[in-house]
């Protein structure tokens, strides 16, 4: 993306935002959509999110043009990455529309995607087009009853590895798999996993299971470690680690030595990377969290609509990141043992992955 010389001049000012513990605000993850077509008990229990669980009215959603205004106005705190989340954000009608708008955005030199695939193979060639630089798409089992399962009893497993394959033709670049990893429900078939991604481009990553909200009943011991499937990996293929690439990279990553690409593993619980995350997250009603577990957030909405000046909303998001001193999953046991009742943390589906 070209920048003009007075954009440069303005992103090149020292106003760039570090927090409490000198973490600068450098992506900003968006959820454009609180609901969602899958029900996995690990983030949406079909049990509280049922037919009448209240999700938010339409107008209570940030519109595309105030997604866009507080983007612009993050990059000149910092932020260069985008990644547009939920909920399911394919459900947002227009996405694409969204995408072509943050793309526009002088500053932005990333602009990703995190969906289920359940509806990605009819919209892959036009979220290209737009400008969407890569995607990552979930999926936990290639077994359809584990699949099922693991998305609260929804098919779909054929839609999604149709929407992986919509993704490269569109040349989506690259396309990754998140695999959340639970005990003894899917960690037995992961490797399958592995063996189908080989030599495809498609890069597959482990994620531990985390105690994201209050609804998904977590316990420590459904956690597999990162560790552990790499010695099931070990066993099966010859890998080698890669050096980080950047600062905040979360994923550990392994490549075969046979050539056949990557494998990534994102262990929050069992090594947590609070010491160098620099995410920023926006809700789909416009409230700005500075952590996957906070307990709450700077509501944007509310002088968005009440006409707040850019200045004064950039104002918010600078003051929001300077107190930020988060650092939940390095101070998860501390915190789970001493809280009673339990901390009271934003669901994911709300604040998104
Ligand atoms: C909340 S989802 C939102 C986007 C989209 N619906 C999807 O599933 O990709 C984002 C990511 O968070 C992951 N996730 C949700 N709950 C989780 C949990 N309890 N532990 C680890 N990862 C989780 C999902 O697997 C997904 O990869
Ligand atoms: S992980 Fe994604 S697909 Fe599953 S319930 Fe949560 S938001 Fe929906």
């Amino acid at each position: 993306m070209h920048t003009t010389p007075a954009e440069t001049i303005e992103l090149a000012t020292p106003a760039r935002a570090h927090d409490r513990l000198g973490r600068p605000m450098h992506d900003l993850r968006i959820s454009v959509m609180d609901r969602c077509n899958f029900r996995c008990p690990y983030c949406m229990p079909k049990e509280t999110f049922h037919d009448r669980y209240r999700f938010l009215h339409t107008a209570e959603r940030l519109s595309f043009e105030e997604i866009a205004r507080i983007a612009r106005l993050a990059v000149a705190l910092g932020v260069r990455k985008l990644r547009l989340t939920g909920g399911e954000p394919l459900l947002r009608t227009g996405l694409a529309d969204l995408v072509g708008e943050l793309s526009t955005i002088v500053g932005i030199e990333d602009l990703a995607l995190t969906t289920n695939g359940v509806l990605l193979a009819q919209h892959a060639a036009e979220l290209k087009a737009n400008g969407l630089r890569r995607i990552t798409v979930s999926l936990d089992s290639l077994d359809e009853q584990i699949f099922a399962r693991m998305s609260g009893g929804f098919g779909g497993l054929a839609q999604v590895l149709d929407g992986i394959g919509a993704a490269l033709a569109a040349g989506l670049q690259p396309v990754k798999i998140n695999t959340v990893v639970q005990r003894g429900v899917n960690d037995h078939a992961v490797l399958p996993l592995l063996e189908r991604f080989r030599g495809t481009g498609v890069t597959v990553r482990f994620i531990e299971y985390m105690d994201v909200g209050n609804r998904n009943q977590w316990q420590a011991q459904q956690v597999v470690p990162s560790a552990e499937l790499l010695e099931r990996v070990q066993a099966r293929w010859s890998v080698t680690p890669v050096p980080g690439q950047y600062r905040g990279e979360v994923a550990e990553r392994y490549v075969y030595d046979d050539g056949a690409g990557e494998i990534g593993f994102v262990s929050s619980v069992t090594a947590p990377f609070c010491g160098d995350c620099h995410r920023a997250r926006l809700s789909s009603e416009g409230v700005l969290y500075t952590c996957l577990f906070a307990t709450r957030g700077t509501d944007l909405r509310t002088p968005l609509r009440e006409g707040a000046s850019d200045e004064e909303l950039r104002s918010l998001l600078r003051t929001a990141w300077l107190q930020r001193d988060d650092r939940y999953s390095e101070l998860r046991q501390e915190l789970r043992a001493q809280q009673q009742p339990p901390l009271h943390k934003i669901e994911m589906h709300y604040i998104g992955g």
